[in-house]
């Protein structure tokens, strides 16, 4: 069967900044900045995203295109006899794992989403005053431990990855990007806008944008890099999956600023939304640790608009777009993999087999919140331990044992060919990617994983 591609450069790029953008840009990343002092993590962060972010993504596409294939294969390809692809495994299972939980927080952002349409979120709760932080964390928290709702909508947001996957690379993940993309940035831009008429945006865009370099402390600079890495969601096959898919002529150094420029892009723009919001309604005490900002905090600055459930439509609907095409993209990375090994191309059968078994661990990722959880796996529930071992083990294990490979041990010249197409274009970067990506990136992401353990 010939290799599927993405259409248009357009489309190529929706969809990889489709992946890219998700839940960590919208919610973490306030939440990072909130917890490390501000305009100093944002300072550090766009180091981070250069420095590491976008050598890591050039290694990530020159690995997809020139190996043609999923990130097993490709490594098979590549290296053959080695043990290498057993890098490729690591990153299946790093996608899997992250996408058995995103797709129920995914799940959660779809039900706030229909009750914001019904009016059912602001609706007052006995007991606690009307509009308050205590109401809606109430209502989140006696939502998440539900057993039915959240199943439900769970298994939605699946038959959603199904009905987009059935379609394939171009009429599936690209149309839906092309269509959805645009959409949330618009939605972003009217954000912005709202929150800068606050009374006090100043005070929030200080706060967002002005450095304290008192604040630039080891931790801070180990949270930047841990977020950067999972806003630009490397390490887990996705890149090289959906790489594998670009044409001969797309030309990845550029593809790979451009992408991860979009999505810091999206995280200081929510940073614009968020600070001014927060600042303007007296909330900027509250915590945004873990969901807090986006199901607690937020419905408590819309409580207080003019318009409360149109905003809410609006935002929800932003945050559903955002997971969505993340999880479509975790997913892909399965489906191509198991297409490719064991269905010859058949993507029908290679979605039954990945999304099967997600009908029965999402439910338990789902219900570990709620009536599972006395039922432990070192010491955590099966949604925090899925969320923990993923991202902070996997995720650098991948990312660290990739840059090796791609900085000491593959083909000679083989990231130059790929980032010049093969000599057709002068660049610069083979020779500044291949210095990051043999000595800082493996450092750095040294450095997160051990401090995850110290
Ligand atoms: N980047 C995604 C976000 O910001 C999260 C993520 C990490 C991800 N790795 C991924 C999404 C791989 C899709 C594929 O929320």
């Amino acid at each position: 069967m010939a290799k599927q591609t993405f259409g248009s450069k357009a489309g190529l790029i929706a969809a990889t900044v489709g992946s890219a953008v998700g839940l960590g840009n919208i919610w973490r990343f306030p939440a990072e900045v909130q917890a490390n002092g501000g305009g100093a993590f944002l300072l550090v962060y766009i180091l981070c995203v250069f420095l590491l972010g976008v050598p890591v993504m050039m290694g990530e596409f020159a690995l997809g295109r020139g190996g043609r294939g999923d990130t097993i294969s490709v490594y098979r390809r590549l290296a053959p006899g080695k043990p290498w692809w057993l890098t490729g495994v690591l990153g299946l299972l790093a996608s899997y794992t992250i996408l058995s939980f995103y797709l129920v927080v995914a799940g959660w952002t779809l039900e706030y989403l229909v009750s914001s349409v019904t009016g059912d979120l602001y609706a007052t709760i006995p007991g606690d005053a009307p509009g308050s932080s205590a109401q809606f964390a109430h209502r989140m928290a006696e939502y998440v431990a539900t057993p039915v709702k959240p199943v439900v909508f769970t298994i939605l947001l699946i038959v959603i990855n199904a009905v987009v996957l059935l379609g394939g690379v171009q009429k599936g993940i690209e149309k839906m990007s092309n269509l959805l993309m645009p959409v949330l940035f618009l939605l972003l831009i009217l954000f912005c806008c709202v929150s800068l008429s606050l009374p006090e945006a100043g005070e929030g865009v200080t706060f967002f944008l002005k450095p304290d370099f008192s604040k630039i402390t080891p931790g801070v600079c180990i949270d930047a890099l841990g977020q950067a890495f999972f806003s630009l969601s490397l390490g887990m096959g996705t890149l090289v999956t959906y790489s594998s898919y670009f044409p001969k002529d797309t030309r990845l150094g550029r593809t790979a600023v451009t992408v991860s420029a979009l999505d810091l892009l999206v995280a200081l723009m929510m940073g614009i939304v968020i600070f001014p919001a927060v600042m303007s309604f007296g909330l900027a005490n509250e915590s945004f640790e873990g969901a807090t900002l986006v199901f607690v905090t937020l419905p408590e600055v819309f409580m207080q608009m003019p318009g409360t459930q149109a905003w809410s439509i609006l935002f929800f609907l932003l945050l559903l777009i955002a997971a969505v095409t993340s999880t479509i993209s975790l997913a892909e990375v399965a489906v191509a993999f198991a297409a490719d090994r064991y269905f010859k191309g058949n993507r029908r059968k290679s979605l039954l087999l990945v999304l099967l078994p997600l009908l029965i661990v999402s439910p338990l990722c789902s219900l570990s919140n709620g009536v599972l959880s006395h039922v432990t796996i070192f010491g955590q529930t099966l949604f925090n331990f899925l969320d923990t071992f993923s991202t902070n083990i996997l995720l650098p294990l991948v990312g660290l044992t990739m840059c090796i490979y791609l900085g000491w041990f593959a083909p000679r010249g083989f990231l130059e060919e790929e980032l010049t197409n093969r000599g057709a274009i002068r660049s610069l970067w083979p020779r500044v990617a291949m210095v990051l990506l043999r000595y800082v990136a493996p450092l750095l992401i040294l450095l997160i994983f051990i401090s995850r353990f110290a």
